[in-house]
């Protein structure tokens, strides 16, 4: 059997078909931004995205494999096809919307601000400290950075490569606040309430939501499809109940 009978080859015409083929979906996160992706003792990944793509995997039918990512670097390992999807609690902003297709919105969160306990006086809302005296730690890539840039651009402004190093600069007193997504936020202030107060309105809208590369209508027809049955049948919810209300 020579050439004139090989099927035609057929490249994957979408991340999709490309999963199926390979048996397997890789999901690009950034672990550390609880409860969302957090690594545990025994090294391996929890949270509620992690939950989520085992169930979009399991109802595919292939295996999940996890690619921890740098944030600033992420939608550029996401175009260069390091992993099929980020499932990172990404905030669908028009600038990255440029870039990257965003499936239906699966949470809403906004930022807010962690402050210094002994600033808690002084400083009740974002307006508050827009002044350069008051320096604020955020993580880099972040929309807790650009807001920064956008609503308090008169702070003084620290990026940090991880939210652990941001969050330990406003424990140890060397920062006065850190701005950052709403539940991250709440689990940080609430385990270090000597040394931290939570303003916990946030000041942003902003809808978390998985990306994927631009033009592909099958991955995303199927990811909003999916998402829409299980905020119906309840396993949202059971789901949502277990990473935010336990
Ligand atoms: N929602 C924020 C953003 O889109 C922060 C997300 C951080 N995610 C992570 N996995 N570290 O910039």
């Amino acid at each position: 059997c020579g050439l004139a009978h090989a099927a035609p080859s057929s490249a994957p015409s979408s991340t999709l078909d490309a999963v199926l083929e390979r048996g397997v979906l890789r999901v690009g996160f950034d672990a550390g931004y609880q409860p969302f992706e957090m690594t545990n003792k025994q090294g391996q990944y929890i949270g509620f995205d992690v939950d989520l793509a085992k169930m979009v995997a399991k109802e595919m039918g292939v295996k999940v494999e996890f690619v921890n990512t740098a944030w600033d670097g992420i939608i550029p390992a996401l175009l260069t096809d390091k992993f099929d999807v980020i499932m990172g609690g990404m905030t669908v902003t028009p600038q990255r919307n440029l870039r990257v297709n965003f499936a239906d919105p699966y949470i809403v969160v906004g930022q807010t601000i962690v402050l210094r306990k002994d600033k808690a006086g002084e400083i009740k809302s974002f307006q508050d400290l827009n002044d350069p005296k008051y320096k604020i730690a955020v993580k880099l890539g972040t929309t807790g950075e650009q807001a920064v840039k956008r609503m308090i651009p008169k702070a003084t402004l620290l990026q940090y490569e991880t939210q652990d190093d941001a969050k330990l600069e406003v424990i140890n007193g060397k920062v006065d606040a850190f701005i950052y997504d709403l539940p991250y936020n709440a689990i940080f202030a609430s385990q270090n309430q000597g040394a931290v107060v939570h303003l916990d309105k946030p000041f942003t809208f902003e809808p978390l939501a998985w990306a994927i590369r631009k033009g592909d209508q099958d991955t995303l027809n199927w990811l909003n499809n999916y998402l829409r049955q299980i905020k119906g049948d309840g396993s949202y919810d059971r789901l949502y109940k277990k990473w935010f209300e336990s």
